[in-house]
């Protein structure tokens, strides 16, 4: 294969190295594909919206506004520096995307516009990054942060709020951090401190999705409990399913943004994008660098596959979407206690609890 590459000698270089064993990098405009190295936004003013052969952007300069210009464009894929051999070989001659080199489908370019948003979705905040990095063990480095989520008046309020739901059962109301933690243990107070600092992703409208940014927040907190609750009766890691269930849907808050009309179940959405809030999801976590076992529960949480973590978070979030529904509700817990090898009865005790708050809750509301 023969790609026209349009950019520097330094880019073009790194492309050819890249490529090396699997095309060859020209400038001859006749080239089966073609890479633009995009270094400012006005380049993109000077090109056409569509392309004859199937084109990737190579884009240096990371703008908001250049990011939402591309949406214009119908190209196959985009790379952002720095150039990874393995990505670049696995974007343009592996996988799906080998059918975006083969005929430059509109369904690829919109999958190539998505992985390139869920790529620059903003980081975590700092404090949240940090109390991702914790582990359970590390319970000094745990009491900083708890030190320095007291500083933060919005997010100790809101922490505040959720400790005094019925699912903590504290019989007098929490009025201070200090006093969560002497009560609920540093960890909670971790744990809810992560999951209110990730609110903040889910600001936006949902309604093509059929609900709103706070119900799939809800959801997440939920499903996270009960990952927690699971992997603690299985002697899993409770932290990391707790995140792979707070952090499950978040590919929502990407794909929301590509829709035209209603998905409601996952194949809408694949019918829609040619990709699903699981893969997305997938993709926003690795570049969050969680660990891969988490990324990859989120990539799965949607069927049963054979990895642990992957069926403790598929079936925790199975439990919570058929909280109305005794009967599937029934199966689900049946099913889990079955595939990981426990007892119904003790996984009931486990998952009860969280199980109950969420329906106070929705009596509530
Ligand atoms: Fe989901
Ligand atoms: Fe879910």
């Amino acid at each position: 294969m023969r790609i026209l590459f349009i950019g520097s000698q330094e880019s073009r270089n790194l492309f050819q190295a890249a490529v090396a064993e699997h095309a060859e990098i020209t400038s001859d405009k006749n080239a089966d594909c073609c890479i633009i190295e995009i270094a400012e936004t006005q380049t993109l003013f000077r090109l056409p919206k569509k392309f004859p052969v199937p084109t990737f952007f190579y884009i240096t300069k990371k703008d908001r506004q250049l990011l939402d210009a591309l949406t214009d464009f119908k190209i196959s894929g985009i790379f952002f520096p720095p150039i990874k051999p393995e990505e670049v070989v696995k974007k343009m001659f592996q996988g799906n995307i080998q059918t975006a080199v083969a005929n430059g489908s509109e369904f690829d370019t919109l999958k190539a516009k998505i992985i390139a948003k869920a790529e620059n979705i903003p980081p975590l905040p700092a404090l949240a990054r940090e109390l991702v990095r914790l582990t359970r063990n590390d319970k000094t480095r745990i009491k900083d942060f708890v030190d320095q989520i007291k500083k933060d008046q919005g997010l100790s309020s809101r922490i505040i709020k959720l400790v005094n739901s019925p699912f903590y059962g504290v019989r007098q109301e929490i009025s201070s951090i200090d006093r969560a933690t002497v009560l609920l243990g540093l960890n909670t107070v971790k744990n809810l401190a992560l999951a209110v600092s990730t609110e903040s992703f889910y600001n936006k409208n949902f309604s093509l999705l059929k609900t709103t940014g706070q119900k799939i927040w809800q959801h997440g907190f939920a499903v996270a409990r009960l990952c927690e609750a699971i992997a603690k009766l299985s002697g899993e890691d409770e932290d990391a399913l707790y995140l792979a269930g707070l952090m499950h849907d978040m590919g929502k808050t990407v794909i929301v943004d590509f829709l035209v009309k209603e998905a409601v179940t996952i194949e809408d959405e694949r019918n829609q994008l040619g990709t699903d809030h699981c893969a997305v999801g997938e993709l926003v976590l690795t570049k969050w660098a969680v660990m891969k076992d988490i990324a990859e529960a989120v990539r799965n949480h949607h069927h049963m596959s054979k990895d642990v973590f992957s069926q403790i978070l598929y079936f925790a979030n199975q439990m919570h979407k058929n909280i109305d529904d005794p009967e599937a509700l029934e199966d689900a817990v049946a099913d889990c206690a079955f595939a990981l090898g426990m007892s119904a009865e003790k996984l009931h005790e486990a998952v009860d609890p969280v199980l109950e708050s969420e329906k106070a809750d929705n009596d509530i509301s």
